[in-house]
């Protein structure tokens, strides 16, 4: 197993196919990866995490063509689907 026995899982995230620690959130590894931006206001302003507890909604995107999930809740699993930025 690499870094020091971490099993890693596979997402992919806006067409992209990357790896990431197995058991992290949703909303973790998008900030690992530089992603902050998850989706857009009704305005057009970008936004992203801010309590990383399931209260704000402000971490929404769309996992396995499921809108408004919320990323600081959801766990990474193996072969998902990410969309951020969206308007929803
Ligand atoms: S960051 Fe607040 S609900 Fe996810």
């Amino acid at each position: 197993m690499p870094r020091g026995g971490q099993s890693r899982i596979s997402i992919v995230i806006n067409g992209d196919r990357v790896e990431v620690p197995a058991g992290i959130t949703v909303a973790a590894a998008l900030f690992n990866l530089g992603i902050t931006a998850l989706r857009m206001s009704v305005s057009g302003e970008p936004r992203g995490p801010v309590c990383a507890m399931g209260v704000c909604f402000e971490c929404r995107v769309t996992i396995d063509s499921r809108p408004h999930q919320r990323a600081c809740l959801t766990a990474a699993v193996d072969g998902m689907h990410i969309q951020t930025a969206s308007t929803s």
